[in-house]
């Protein structure tokens, strides 16, 4: 083929487990909600920042250090994204990678999370905990798109990578990484159930 794809975006998707999930997805919930409750902190910003949901993001972060549940689940965690940044032929220099925020999304009914990035990072994610059928994914924006000026719209047919969008379905057990820049949002929650997952942050040093 004459033409060939450079300058890649990648996205890593993998179980992280290869077994036990389902157990360790239904105590990392409960401790998800035990956490909601105490934060009356967390609550309150989030009532103001994150209409209808809850984030532990501006009152107890980093949760692996407050947490054993969580400081085990970093680790796992930090396998894979030690994975995805050899895919990305990342030279480390020798340093550690090192999670640097950790939180707690809880999304039910009618809750969104409107298009972002993650600042003073370097590969951020989502581990799902609990995802009820037909909640939202993570949908992710082409990171060329204030640079097409001109272009055309894309074909009815078009290959999905060609496409300026891609959603990333929400899979409990799965772990989503993706290179911090990487702008992402979260559609509004339809179903009756809550929506559970936890966010994370890299930084190398
Ligand atoms: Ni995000």
């Amino acid at each position: 083929m004459p033409t060939r794809a450079w300058f890649p975006t990648l996205l890593y998707h993998e179980p992280l487990l290869r077994r036990g999930l389902a157990r360790f997805n239904a105590e990392l919930a409960e401790e998800c909600r035990r956490i909601r409750d105490c934060d009356a902190a967390g609550r309150r910003w989030s009532a103001k920042n994150y209409p209808d949901g809850y984030t532990s993001y501006a009152s107890l972060n980093p949760l692996h250090k407050f947490s054993s549940t969580f400081a085990d689940l970093e680790r796992k965690i930090t396998a894979h994204v030690r994975r995805f940044a050899r895919q990305l032929d990342m030279d480390l220099r020798g340093r550690e990678i090192a999670m640097t925020d950790f939180w707690v999304n809880i999304m039910p009914e009618h809750a969104a999370h409107g298009l972002h990035l993650h600042p003073n990072s370097f590969i951020s994610g989502t581990y799902y905990v609990a995802t009820p059928r037909g909640c939202p994914g993570l949908k992710f924006e082409d990171p060329r798109l204030s640079k097409f000026m001109a272009a055309p719209p894309k074909t009815a047919g078009a290959r999905p990578a060609n496409l300026p969008h891609i959603t990333y379905p929400a899979k409990a057990g799965w772990v989503l990484l993706f290179e911090s820049w990487l702008r992402h949002e979260v559609a509004a929650n339809r179903t009756a159930a809550e929506r559970i997952s936890v966010s994370f942050n890299y930084d190398w040093k």
